[in-house]
């Protein structure tokens, strides 16, 4: 009783303590995209550790339900491209030969081993300059043990990094018989995040799933919608009634080289005049198609088109570019 008493002391200091400091709602802001994922397994608790050492504004957590209703931070639905689940449970897969997060307890899911992104057919590394596929001991983890991480290392630190959650595949969850929002919204409440003050901004790619939390749920979160595709995007109007951001895919945002200038989509700044912030994914050092180097991608995206943040596998190049 009295560990538990001290515990939930210890969570009320890291949270007035945070509530003390700036909020960076109003600065370009550098995201760490599935943490420092440039350098180390996206979304393992390592690979955040160092991404909280690169000081970006705040730390992604892309967010899937396990059978037993825990809020596990990993990338997709799927565990077979960043996990060793093919060799230690052979016979989980689903009909089209993936294996579920949602199949597993926790219990289970902490027996795999993370590795760096491949492609499950093949076995090939997505991005072969990075941490070598099969080395080192990286394991998934639970929200709440990446929020311990973060204001833990925040506490230490004097520091007050944010956190950036997102809400995914909230339609396959809800045919699954689960609700992975409110799971999520409780968790953060739990731990001090409840309003725009926070530092904790909720993505979805789910317009309906956005919408509903702001207006049936009531969330007071910094709430960010995710778009993908120019439809995504057409009735920007509306979302600016339930949002406060987009994370459009900067391909959005960008249009044409004319004379070695790059024209841009009028997303920014329609998006800016209904008071919306732009946060693009995904800035990556070893991947940055449409421009000549990664030095291009930056200037142009973050300083010619004038964008809010940035989600990015590199935090330190990101930092560094802004603080240049
Ligand atoms: O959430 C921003 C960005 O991460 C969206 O893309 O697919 O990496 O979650 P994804
Ligand atoms: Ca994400």
């Amino acid at each position: 009783m009295k560990s538990i008493l001290l515990f939930l002391i210890g969570l009320l200091s890291i949270s007035s303590n945070s509530q003390k400091k700036e909020s960076y709602m109003n600065t370009k802001i550098v995201i760490a995209h599935r943490g420092a994922s440039g350098y180390l397994p996206e979304h393992t608790l390592e690979s955040k550790a160092m991404a909280h050492a690169m000081n970006p504004h705040f730390i992604e957590q892309d967010l899937v339900l396990s059978k037993d209703d825990v809020p596990i931070v990993i990338h997709d639905v799927y565990l077979d491209d960043v996990t060793d689940v093919a060799t230690k449970f052979p016979n989980r897969n689903r009909k089209d030969n993936r294996f579920y997060v949602i199949d597993f307890t926790f219990d289970e899911l902490k027996t795999l081993q993370v590795t760096e992104r491949f492609n499950p057919e093949t076995g090939v590394q997505v991005y072969p300059k990075r941490f070598p596929k099969g080395k080192g001991n990286f394991k998934l983890h639970s929200l709440q043990e990446e929020l311990e991480l973060i204001q833990g290392l925040n506490a230490a630190t004097n520091k007050n990094i944010g956190i950036y959650p997102e809400i995914k595949a909230p339609d396959f969850h809800k045919k699954e018989g689960k609700n992975l929002t409110e799971i999520v919204l409780k968790i953060l409440s739990y731990f001090g995040y409840k309003t725009k003050k926070d530092n904790c901004i909720l993505q979805c790619f789910d317009a309906i799933e956005l919408e509903r939390i702001r207006v049936e749920l009531k969330s007071e979160l910094f709430l960010v919608q995710l778009t993908e595709f120019l439809e995504d995007v057409k009735n920007l109007e509306h979302i600016a009634t339930f949002a406060d951001g987009i994370g459009p895919w900067y391909t959005q945002i960008i249009d044409k080289k004319v004379n070695g200038k790059w024209q841009f989509t009028s997303l920014v700044s329609d998006a800016h005049k209904l008071g919306l912030k732009v946060h693009p994914y995904t800035f990556r050092a070893d991947s940055f198609d449409g421009f000549s180097s990664f030095e291009e991608m930056m200037k142009t995206l973050l300083i010619d088109a004038n964008v809010d943040g940035a989600f990015t596998d590199f935090p330190d190049l990101v930092v560094h570019f802004l603080k240049e």
